[in-house]
């Protein structure tokens, strides 16, 4: 779990006291920010000192294991030692900087730590700062990357952040899609979390609690106000904390496949998903559905009507490597369940 948590409006300003104790001589704190905040005011706003380093992180396409390790030999060449990494923005971000961090200690790539438990030595000093809500990013044990054969985390209890500042005046400014499809990923995971086979009460407790809050914010047919970033943040928190104990499910399964072939980001993608999964999810979807409409968001169809069989055969590979996340949705049978026919029918409709 995440040691240190911060919450409140307007709490990025104590980021200077709350960083202090863990500089270490000589060695820099480098923060790594959404490329979306160049040029903007929160910028201007990172307590720099000594030979401190703000690297603007671009996610126009979500973290490679590639990037980061490109990212952590570039700052061992240029500092050494660094004191350690601050990653300021939505789920891409603060997976890069888990990842980087985990990477200053531990020898080659990232892709050879893809998977559960192979990470062999704790990371530099690592803070997570979202501006967007929904991924659970900041608290969950993992940070997912696509690698050279798969789009799968570095899963492990060396992955959690040491502190997180969640303030959620920093995502007053993302537009409504993006927050709808990020918050969406919040409400997906308790959907799939509630109603999984591996749930149980730590999971059921938080899910619970997360899924009132997407109502409350997504079902109340009034204008966003400050007062639903403050509930989405929490309900970001609580869902991640929901399947740090559980598992996701079909959605996030199928679209990791997508993911994986098209680029297709993981909101986004779990959303087109969603549209289509009413078999499984009976409840969830319907309500899904009236949460896209109240919201007035554009959910895009069709995605796949051009692939070739061998993508198809692609995403299909990746989909049913999440064998985890199969097995929390359908059960210790899901291979009789979800053959290769029936994942080609429903990758065949989005
Ligand atoms: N580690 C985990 O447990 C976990 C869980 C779910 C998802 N993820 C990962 O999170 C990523 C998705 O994260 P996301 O949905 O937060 O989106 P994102 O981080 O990919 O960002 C989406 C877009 O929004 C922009 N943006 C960020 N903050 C903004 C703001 N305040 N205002 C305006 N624009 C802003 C970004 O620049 C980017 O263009 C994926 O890479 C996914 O794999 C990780
Ligand atoms: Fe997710």
């Amino acid at each position: 779990m995440v040691s240190y948590v911060v919450y409140g409006r307007g709490a990025f300003n104590q980021l200077d006291e709350i960083i202090a104790p863990h500089r270490k001589a000589g060695a820099p704190m480098i923060f790594l920010l959404d490329h979306f905040f160049e040029g903007r005011p929160l910028a201007s706003r990172i307590p720099l000192r000594g030979n401190d380093k703000v690297i603007f992180a671009d996610v126009t396409y979500e973290p490679k294991t590639t990037q980061v390790d490109a990212l952590a030999s570039q700052l061992k060449a240029e500092f050494g030692a660094i004191s350690g990494v601050i990653g300021i923005g939505g789920g891409s971000v603060m997976d890069l900087a888990k990842a980087v961090s985990l990477m200053m200690n531990n020898p080659g790539s990232s892709a050879d730590y893809q998977g559960w438990d192979l990470v062999k030595f704790p990371g530099v000093y690592k803070v997570g700062i979202p501006t967007l809500s929904g991924t659970g990013a900041e608290v969950s044990r993992t940070t997912v990357l696509t690698g050279p054969t798969r789009k799968l985390g570095m899963n492990s209890d060396f992955t959690p952040f040491d502190q997180i500042v969640l303030d959620p005046e920093l995502t007053k400014d993302a537009p409504a899609n993006q927050r709808f499809y990020t918050g969406m990923d919040c409400y997906i995971h308790c959907i799939e979390s509630l109603t999984g086979t591996y749930l149980n009460e730590f999971s059921k407790s938080y899910g619970a609690k997360a899924l009132d809050l997407c109502r409350e914010v997504f079902l109340s047919g009034k204008e966003w106000t400050n007062e639903d970033d403050d509930k989405l943040m929490m309900a970001s928190y609580a869902g991640g904390m929901s399947i740090a104990y559980s598992q996701v499910g079909v959605a996030h399964a199928v679209s990791y496949g997508l993911s994986y072939l098209l680029g297709t980001k993981h909101g986004i993608g779990n959303c087109i998903v969603m549209n289509h999964i009413g078999e499984y999810y009976p409840e969830g979807v319907v309500e899904f559905k009236k949460m896209v409409e109240q919201n007035h968001i554009d959910i895009p169809q069709g995605i796949c009507a051009n692939l070739s069989e061998e993508q198809f055969d692609t995403m299909m590979n990746v989909s049913l490597g999440m064998k985890p996340l199969w097995e929390n949705a359908l059960g210790k049978d899901w291979e009789a369940i979800m053959t290769r026919e029936k994942l080609r029918e429903l990758y065949g409709k989005l």
